[in-house]
């Protein structure tokens, strides 16, 4: 590896669908912008999913709950993290770990991603307890279902929730 290519120990990158930004990912990623010198979160562009957000609508909230954090950057990829976190010259991939249930797939994904690129390493945190039930596919859920996501996700992410909800409305 050249000096130019050598990846910097302070960038991490935290990748995921993000659709939407919970608050579980919110404290995941201020916990990561106090560890590392800067965190890219990640959006993956996944064309396989039909998500209810744009990879576009998904980034823009991101930027835009994080517009005060100087060392929070946004954006998107696709194709294999490793390579992504390669070329960003990221040195660790950043994960949030919930419960015993999330251990499996990231236990095998972090062992892949070791596999693939031996240099990068994936580091898990443990988000409040609060958030310790929460994830995206729920949020949509409850949303959908006309229960509360309030405290849950950002304002802006409830926001969001409710022009997708009206703007399906007015099209039925
Ligand atoms: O928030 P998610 O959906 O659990 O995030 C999953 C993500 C984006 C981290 C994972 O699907 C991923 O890394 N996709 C990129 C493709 C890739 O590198 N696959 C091999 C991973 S072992």
């Amino acid at each position: 590896m050249t000096p130019q290519s050598a990846p910097n120990g302070r960038v991490a990158v935290f990748p995921g669908s993000f659709d939407p930004l919970t608050n579980g990912h919110v404290d995941i990623i201020l916990r990561s912008a106090h560890l590392f010198e800067r965190v890219i979160v990640a959006v993956l562009v996944n064309v396989d999913k039909a998500p209810l957000f744009t990879a576009d609508e998904r980034v823009g909230i991101i930027r835009e709950v994080f517009r005060e954090y100087a060392n929070v950057e946004v954006d998107t990829f696709d194709g294999l993290l490793v390579e992504y976190a390669r070329q960003r010259r990221a040195s660790a991939i950043v994960r949030g770990l919930r419960a015993v249930s999330d251990f499996e797939y990231e236990f095998q994904m972090a062992l892949m991603n070791r596999h693939l690129e031996p240099t990068l390493e994936t580091v898990f945190m443990m988000p409040a307890e609060q958030y310790t039930y929460l994830s995206s596919r729920l949020i949509k859920e409850v949303f959908h279902l006309g229960g509360q996501v309030q405290g849950l996700v950002p304002p802006l992410v409830e926001q969001r929730l409710r022009e997708k909800s009206a703007a399906a409305g007015s099209r039925q």
